[in-house]
């Protein structure tokens, strides 16, 4: 299939399995079982309209952060009612099209924020139901500091310290309603015991307000961050963070949401990329893609490792991990323990890599790699950087699959630039 994909759709192209997120969410559900919940996919995680569809057609409602994923999420189909917008830095334009359009919960990071909102909710029949995303002051253990988001002296969430007060501002206002509290401890979490503790503090939290006489509450929202498994380290077993979770819907008596994006989408996708040169260089062995860091950030942005398979050799050939017999590369020598190589892509940065140190015996010249793992955080952080067009997505289901996104072309590159500005006089 792959290699099929490969050919019609050209590379480099991120291909993903929809039946793969179909399972992710059904696991997550049967974990979850009687505990009244909702799931909210985080739409940043992958926004592609297909996918997004293919989430909400399985009952689950958005997670949104900005004014294009609003857009996404209405596009997609998702009834306003089930869009939760996150978020530390909502511009007034984005929260106002967020009322506008009728989104179900704006969780506030900010008591700025909190103004906004009251001013662009007055006069509009019903309050606005807000929520407060909390920091939990939580450290979890991610591979990455930069995916940490729970701890105090982070830029998200509002301190413990100040929440029952942001919730009596609330509460003495008229054109909002506090309907929730939450948090999002960050990203990548393979242990339950960060969860537990931030569902400890939210539990805190709820009884707090209830004793200040704030009874509006419908639901806590434990934000998402469940790991996956990129082929080395395990991901969260989801009965674990349930089990994490449920004494929050038990001591408040309210439903649980859940915003997990990579659980859902990380595995149901892989990056194709043809290799392109091989080179040896001061005693490193470089296989060169046709994908870089424009493509696939997360290697070079957070040393993140995505296991890297061959799935066809040079000139098409038999389908499978390293299953082609592949003539060798100038550098490679046949009867030697194949060479370790770094897989670099063409961007001029240094810090362009897809894998370091990886052993691809049959990546030469036009064999056609995948970079597994790549459905989660891959096309969304994608860029045109070095002026290069953006990969073509493609959606599989069963043994078909469509182009969900076409590839973009150079016009794409300059569109809404002019080479003659149409100067105004300040
Ligand atoms: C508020 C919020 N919710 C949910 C998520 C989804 O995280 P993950 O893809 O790790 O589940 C994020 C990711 O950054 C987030 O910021």
């Amino acid at each position: 299939m792959l290699g099929r994909v490969a050919a019609a759709a050209g590379t480099p192209v991120y291909v993903y399995d929809a039946d793969h997120v179909r399972r992710q969410f059904q696991l997550l559900q049967a974990a979850l079982g009687t505990i009244p919940h909702r799931i909210h996919y985080s739409v940043k995680a992958n926004s592609n309209l297909a996918v997004l569809a293919l989430v909400r057609h399985l009952g689950a409602g958005a997670d949104i952060v900005s004014g294009g994923e609003l857009a996404r999420a209405l596009k997609a189909g998702f009834p306003p009612v089930d869009i939760v917008f996150s978020g530390v830095g909502k511009s007034e334009a984005e929260l106002e099209a967020a009322l506008d359009a009728g989104v179900g919960l704006i969780n506030l990071e900010s008591a700025g924020e909190l103004a906004v909102v009251r001013r662009l909710g007055q006069g509009r029949g019903t309050p606005v139901a807000v929520g407060i995303r909390v920091n939990p002051d939580v450290a979890a253990d991610t591979p990455h500091p930069y995916t940490q988001t729970g701890r105090s002296g982070m830029k998200f969430g509002v301190p413990l310290d100040q929440v029952i007060p942001l919730a009596r501002a609330i509460a003495a206002e008229g054109d909002v309603m506090l309907r929730s509290v939450g948090m999002h401890i960050g990203s990548q979490i393979a242990a339950p015991e960060p969860y537990a503790a931030g569902a400890a503090r939210l539990a805190d939290l709820v009884a707090q307000l209830r004793e200040a006489g704030i009874v509006t509450l419908t639901s806590v929202d434990v934000g998402g961050g469940l790991a996956i498994s990129y082929g080395c380290g395990p991901g969260i077993a989801p009965s674990a963070f349930v089990a994490a979770v449920a004494p929050l819907a038990r001591a408040t008596g309210l439903p649980v949401l859940i915003e997990p994006g990579r659980f859902l989408v990380g595995n149901a996708g892989c990056l194709l990329t043809r290799v392109l040169y091989r080179k040896r260089s001061g005693g490193r062995e470089f296989v060169i893609t046709d994908a870089g860091m424009n493509d696939l950030l997360r290697p070079s942005l957070y040393q993140a490792r995505h296991e890297i398979v061959v799935v066809a050799g040079a000139g098409g050939g038999a389908e499978g991990a390293g299953g082609a017999e592949l003539s060798s590369g100038p550098s490679a020598a046949p009867s030697a323990p194949p060479a370790l190589v770094d897989v670099v892509g063409p961007n001029c940065e240094s810090g362009d890599f897809l894998g370091l140190d990886r052993q691809l015996p049959g990546a030469v010249p036009g064999a056609l790699l995948a970079v597994l793992s790549a459905g989660a955080y891959g096309f969304g952080m994608s860029s045109q950087y070095n002026a290069r067009p953006r990969a073509a997505e493609v959606l599989v289901d069963g043994d078909r699959f469509a182009v969900v996104r076409r590839r973009e072309v150079v016009e794409d590159l300059m569109r809404g630039e002019t080479t003659t500005p149409d100067w105004t006089e300040a």
